[in-house]
């Protein structure tokens, strides 16, 4: 078995952590354009670092569910075949113990210099004045994948979606690509493919197989199942 699983944001729900799209999502109070996009950033960099060193002190208070604690599991009883790829920022899976761990959108946790591409730890509350501590410019910027630009480590994804025998999407609306291809493509290469989430997403036709539920619950049974 070689088993690929893509999360979202509905993985960690149940964590306390918002997701974007649901009634109360982010994209319900935040206009995605101006917090999301590079040109956000060019236009009102304050407000694009104020709005992910909220999301930053959120993840930090939150702990992982079930769902991620599921997960680990899930990789500890198939060593080297499970590959973990999520589209959230926040760092539940590792701290549930998850070690093949693909973030696609980057990580909150992460600083990125927008000159010389220096990655280092993000301190709590980054600040327009931080210096890069390769280059030494002030050009610091979170380490997140925003609209219009491409996802980090596609490659790897390609290959661990081309080469998966199990292809299972959870808390994912599907609408965001390329991460909502993915489960197509696998399903193309022969792959029995799940989708658990709380409800029937966009593209919840591409999967063989669906259970529906809160992630705490769904993710657990299914590995369980998996495994027996
Ligand atoms: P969305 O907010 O679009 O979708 C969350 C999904 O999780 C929905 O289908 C919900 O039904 C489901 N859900 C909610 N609570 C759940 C629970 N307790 N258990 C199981 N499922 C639950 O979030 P994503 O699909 O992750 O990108 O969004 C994809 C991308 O769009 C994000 O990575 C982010 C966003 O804009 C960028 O910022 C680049």
């Amino acid at each position: 078995m070689r088993i690929v699983i893509l999360t979202g944001a509905g993985i960690s729900a149940e964590s306390g952590l918002g997701t974007f799209r649901d009634k109360d999502g982010l994209w319900t109070k935040y206009d995605l354009n101006e917090v999301a996009t590079p040109e956000g950033f060019a236009k009102n960099p304050q407000l694009v670092t104020d709005f992910y060193n909220a999301r930053r002190a959120n993840c930090a208070s939150a702990q992982p569910n079930a769902a991620h604690h599921a997960l680990a599991r899930l990789e500890a009883a198939l060593p080297g075949q499970v590959t973990l790829i999520t589209q959230n920022v926040d760092d539940l899976h590792q701290r549930a113990g998850s070690r093949n761990v693909i973030q696609m959108h980057g990580a909150l946790m992460s600083a990125l210099c927008a000159g010389c591409g220096h990655r280092w730890p993000a301190p709590p509350a980054m600040a327009l004045t931080d210096r890069c501590p390769a280059c030494g410019q002030a050009r610091a910027r979170p380490d997140v994948v925003w609209f219009g630009e491409i996802p980090y480590h596609m490659e790897a994804i390609a290959e661990a979606v081309e080469t998966c025998t199990h292809f299972a999407a959870i808390g994912t609306s599907g609408q965001v690509y390329p991460a909502a291809g993915l489960a197509a493509e696998a399903r193309r290469n022969g792959a029995q493919c799940t989708e658990l989430n709380l409800e029937p997403s966009e593209i919840s036709r591409v999967f063989q197989h669906r259970r529906y539920g809160p992630a705490s619950e769904v993710v657990p049974a299914w590995v369980d199942s998996l495994l027996d």
